[in-house]
């Protein structure tokens, strides 16, 4: 299950992303917002993020303008590693190694067709161990405070 959100200024990118997940068959939750009437991008960050760190889904795509407000927001709730998206490149690296599991975009950054081609890759590509998993468990240990550098 993928969870959805976005507000406004990515309520295009969110179609379009709806549009990919109904041709793949892949099931999703939306958490709004509904159209582009100007909205609060913090609200729908936290809800997804909360349904993403509850395990009611497994993925986050989120939407905003530029996707960077968006993230700061949803990159609050702990056990969120939300990353803004804007190359293939990216979009297959943070899951490698920043094992990341919500993906941000920005409406007035990227174009659709760019939005679910990085989406696709996002959803396809797995986790590195290793080096990358020691990497991620300092993220974590920074965020629960018993980080040590
Ligand atoms: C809304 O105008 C805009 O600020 C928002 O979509 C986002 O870009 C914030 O980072």
């Amino acid at each position: 299950m993928i969870a959805l959100g976005c507000d406004h200024g990515g309520y295009n990118l969110i179609c379009a992303i709806k549009k990919y997940l109904d041709e793949k068959k892949i099931p999703y939750k939306e958490f709004g917002a509904f159209g582009t009437e100007s909205v609060d991008y913090p609200v729908y960050a936290y809800t997804v993020a909360k349904a993403v760190v509850s395990g009611e889904c497994e993925y986050g795509i989120l939407c905003c303008g530029t996707g960077i407000g968006i993230s700061i927001a949803a990159n609050k709730v702990k056990g969120i590693r939300a990353a803004v998206v804007t190359n293939e490149f990216c979009a297959e690296m943070t899951r490698r190694h920043n094992h990341a599991n919500i993906l941000c975009m920005g409406g007035r950054i990227t174009s659709e067709e760019d939005a679910v081609r990085y989406a696709d890759i996002f959803l396809n590509t797995p986790e590195e161990g290793d080096r990358h998993d020691k990497r991620v468990a300092m993220i974590t240990a920074i965020e629960e405070g018993t980080f040590e550098a």
